[in-house]
């Protein structure tokens, strides 16, 4: 069976991708992961050593890139920096990595003749009123609010010009919030999970009014093989499972389901230009590649969710004070 390379593959994500497909195909693996603060070789663990390689590299090394590229059949490109507040406070990991980087790997899938699928984020459309009826769509024009998103539409749009100038067949997939296990504890969820366990406050940006669309981890991926084996080269599918949320309410429900008071929790400082709601029209997914999320139940999830840092602190305990050192720099 043929192989996949996968960056940023022991990242949250790609960690959880490379898991789902080496348990539900035949296909050999190779992940190409930078192993930055992101990245955790434990995510990779009790994988088959027969079908499954990590190589620990920068997908900005062309030569390292080529050479991989080669020998696989498709690349899947989930590698990036991927966190807005670091990118407000540096933001060249994001220009290196997300541009220079995706542009390093279109340049080898085209030199190859590989196929290519490239892992966005909806942020690129910017944000929602919170009163608005609208939700964004393959035809949304792109608005990017940060310098992470920014860059993440400035990696879409390299894709998408070598598609149709180098006739390269990638597809593309702009996805919503991603919850589950193995995600870094600077993110929103993982980090008041784990807050909690430590006995640390949880702190909510701002009012907390603020709007996600989230999806369990799992859909996210089931999607991606779906766009893989049955999407038309060239477009661009929408992920998302219609899970909006504010962020007070998925607080409310972590402390709920921890048994803590709902409202033993800190507001502070908020996210400068903080996009206020996200929300994915899904249709084009669900029409054209028959795609259904599994993940129904938000509560289930997130208590599933919060099982996984309760029984993984080896995980995330080595990154947690690093991580709220940070924050507590910036005031959040
Ligand atoms: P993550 O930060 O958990 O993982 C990123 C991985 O990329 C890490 O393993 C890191 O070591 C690796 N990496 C970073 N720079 C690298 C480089 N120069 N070379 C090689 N490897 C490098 O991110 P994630 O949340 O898993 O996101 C994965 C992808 O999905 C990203 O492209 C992100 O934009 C996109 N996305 C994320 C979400 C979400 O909710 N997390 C939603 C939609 C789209
Ligand atoms: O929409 C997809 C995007 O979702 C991905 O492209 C990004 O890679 C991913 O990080 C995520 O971006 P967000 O900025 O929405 O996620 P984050 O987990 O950082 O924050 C979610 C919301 O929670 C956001 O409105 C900010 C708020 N927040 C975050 C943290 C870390 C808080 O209120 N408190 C916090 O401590």
């Amino acid at each position: 069976m043929s192989r996949v390379l996968v960056t940023g593959g022991a990242g949250f994500i790609g960690s959880n991708f490379v898991h789902h497909l080496l348990s539900t195909s035949e296909h050999s693996i190779t992940v190409l992961d930078a192993l930055t603060y992101a990245g955790n070789r434990a995510s990779l663990d009790g994988l088959p050593a027969e079908r499954f390689e990590l190589v620990e590299g920068d997908i900005r090394d062309a030569a390292l890139v080529d050479a991989l590229v080669a020998d696989c059949e498709l690349v899947v490109h989930f590698a990036a920096a991927s966190h807005n507040d670091n990118s407000l406070q540096a933001p060249s990991p994001f220009i290196q990595t997300n541009l220079v980087g995706t542009f390093t790997l279109l340049e080898a899938v085209r030199r190859h003749g590989r196929r290519f699928h490239h892992v966005s984020t909806d942020e690129v459309y910017g944000d929602l009123a919170l009163d608005d009826p609208a939700r964004f769509t393959e035809t949304t024009a792109y608005n990017p609010s940060s310098p992470y998103s920014a860059s993440k539409a400035g990696s879409d749009l390299l894709v998408r010009a070598w598609v149709r100038s180098f006739g390269i067949a990638a597809t593309l997939s702009n996805c919503s919030n991603n919850y589950g296990p193995r995600q870094h504890v600077e993110k929103f969820i993982p980090r008041q999970i784990t807050n909690v366990i430590c006995g640390i406050r949880p702190k909510l940006y701002g009012t907390g009014e603020n709007v996600r669309d989230w999806i369990h981890v799992d859909d996210h991926n089931r999607a991606v093989v779906d766009i893989i084996t049955k999407g038309r080269s060239g477009h661009t599918y929408l992920i998302g499972a219609n899970g909006e949320r504010s962020n007070k309410a998925v607080l409310e429900s972590i402390l709920r389901l921890m048994g803590e008071p709902v409202d033993a929790y800190d507001h502070v400082r908020d996210r400068p230009g903080h996009d206020r709601r996200y929300a994915i029209d899904n249709s084009k997914l669900v029409s054209e590649l028959g795609w259904r999320p599994e993940h129904r139940d938000f509560e289930q999830g997130l208590a599933a969710t919060i099982d996984w840092y309760r029984h993984n602190r080896d995980w995330w305990l080595p990154m947690k004070q690093a991580t709220e050192a940070r924050y507590a720099s910036t005031g959040q």
